[in-house]
């Protein structure tokens, strides 16, 4: 299977990165990603100065992470001080994630620019005009500047125009979503949460969301380089990013999640998942297209010789079209075809309504 990418004028080994966040915060863990199977590096965002983060800063469950983290909280020196480090042991295309104002901007990139081969910008905490920001930046710089967004922004497609009119390469969508809140019911407090008590919001849970957004941009701008960042965990979580129309695919929560070893096991299933979906190559599903159509038919459900009997059809059924036996009995008086049983049957061995 060919995992290949090229884009932004760079050759990716295969498309998943780290998104920027602790796992790309300082020079350890950049080094350690550094010889891990990853298509690429992006550090944590860089500014001037290093961020001073209320703690606790970050709490996860199996399927959300949350996290109170502003930019790096190392400064610029440290990062221009150890950054030759990583370029001298380089095996892969470097993004450098910068923040925040014109005026760090100005200092920053300039600062940063010799070690990257793409430089991405956060824009999550910008309140300024994004089209003065994303001038300033593309005047500063001949290297591929990729802005990424934050979920919230209402309209993608301006943001989108605005940002390829400024001379902006690409799009990564998205950043955590917010703000929340996470309640700590036993002490009667928040969990985590900055001055305002807010926290952001990311993980497996946030990934519809991101494919929409990625599926949206594709449609409109066929050709531009997007990189899809939300809730990925597993390989065939990459592929449906890049199906949706993204060019590479980031990740982050999940292996706060599941640990470091998770980016390894995306990559590494990357292959199997391919060729059971018969796909040849990365560049193949990118230039597919995504079509907003259903396949399943919607008909009623047919058990087959697959049940284990585990009854979770029995369970979930809202419509309790279901008796409990070997294999469970179907009402079809009851059953209105919604295939909440097909997609929570263990063994897949539930067909006809989503398949
Ligand atoms: C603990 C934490 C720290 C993060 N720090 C940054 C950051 O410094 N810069 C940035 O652009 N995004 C940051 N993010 C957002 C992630 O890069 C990513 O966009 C978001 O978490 C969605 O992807 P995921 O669901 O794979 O985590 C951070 C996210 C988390 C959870």
């Amino acid at each position: 299977m060919n995992t290949k990418v090229n884009v932004l004028g760079l050759t990716f080994e295969n498309p998943v990165l780290p998104a920027a966040g602790p796992l790309t915060e300082g020079l350890p863990n950049l080094l350690d990603l550094n010889e891990s199977s990853l298509g690429g590096l992006v550090t944590k965002t860089i500014s001037v100065s290093g961020a001073v983060v209320k703690k606790p800063c970050i709490a996860a469950t199996k399927h959300m992470v949350y996290n109170t983290e502003l930019w790096s909280e190392h400064d610029l020196e440290y990062w221009t001080s150890h950054l030759p480090r990583l370029i001298e042991n380089k095996k892969k295309p470097i993004g450098v994630s910068v923040g925040y104002t014109e005026k760090q901007l100005g200092i920053v990139i300039p600062a940063i620019e010799e070690y990257a081969d793409f430089i991405e910008v956060s824009t999550h905490y910008n309140k300024a005009s994004l089209e003065a920001l994303v001038a300033f930046i593309t005047s500063m710089t001949k290297k591929p500047v990729l802005i990424k967004m934050s979920p919230h922004i209402d309209d993608d497609l301006h943001f989108v125009e605005t940002i390829l009119k400024c001379g902006a390469s690409g799009v990564v969508a998205f950043n955590s979503f917010g703000p929340g809140i996470v309640i700590d019911l036993k002490n009667r407090a928040l969990l985590l949460g900055n001055e305002d008590g807010h926290s952001w919001i990311s993980g497996p849970a946030i990934k519809p969301f991101a494919l929409n957004r990625i599926a949206k941009i594709r449609s409109h701008f066929p050709k531009i380089p997007i990189i899809g960042c939300g809730g990925v965990e597993t390989a065939t979580d990459v592929l449906e990013m890049i199906l949706a129309g993204a060019d590479l695919v980031q990740v982050l929560s999940s292996a706060l999640i599941g640990g470091r070893e998770t980016y390894k096991s995306i990559v590494n299933n990357l292959d199997a998942v391919m060729k059971d979906n018969q796909i040849e190559s990365i560049e193949e599903l990118r230039n597919m297209g995504l079509e907003r159509k259903v396949y399943g038919k919607g008909n009623y459900p047919t058990i087959t010789d697959s049940c284990i009997g585990c009854q979770m059809c029995v369970t979930v059924c809202p419509f309790a079209a279901f008796t409990k036996g070997m294999p469970p009995m179907l009402d079809k008086s009851k059953c209105i075809r919604c295939g909440l049983c097909e997609s929570r049957c263990i063994a897949h061995a539930i067909e006809g309504v989503l398949t």
